[in-house]
């Protein structure tokens, strides 16, 4: 039921595990089934220079965090801030619809991350002052 892209990236998922010296950390959970993810990012002037994932969920949640890693890697945080749930399952070439909240948990993570970074950068720029 899943494309070969979604297989790819579940069994070879890409920037997998904690990142220590993260700039951003966002940690989303599923409600309706209960998996968790944490996105880690690494900012330097304002673009997305790092990022990796862990993800305790089903195989759909691991290959979109896998896939939305990627596509944010590069990107600004304006750019990675665009990214949907939809982009990313249009870069698996799709999945079963039953899945697609899968996909929002990569999504909301991405988010939660950048929150975290732009609220660190707040709150240092605010010691400065
Ligand atoms: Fe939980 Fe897919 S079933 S994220």
């Amino acid at each position: 039921m899943y494309s070969e892209k979604v297989m790819d990236h579940f069994r070879n998922p890409r920037n997998m595990g904690r990142m220590e010296d993260a700039d951003g950390i966002g940690k989303v959970g599923n409600p309706v089934c209960g998996d968790v993810m944490w996105i880690y990012i690494k900012v330097k002037d304002n673009r997305i220079v790092d990022v990796s994932f862990e993800t305790f969920g089903c195989a759909a949640a691991i290959a979109t965090s896998s896939m939305a890693t990627e596509l944010v890697k590069g990107k600004t945080i304006e750019e990675a801030l665009e990214i949907t749930n939809k982009a990313v399952a249009t870069a698996l070439d799709g999945l079963p619809p039953i899945k697609l909240h899968c996909s929002l948990l990569a999504e909301e993570g991405i988010k939660a991350a950048i929150e975290d970074y732009l609220a660190k950068k707040k709150a240092r720029e605010g010691e400065k002052t």
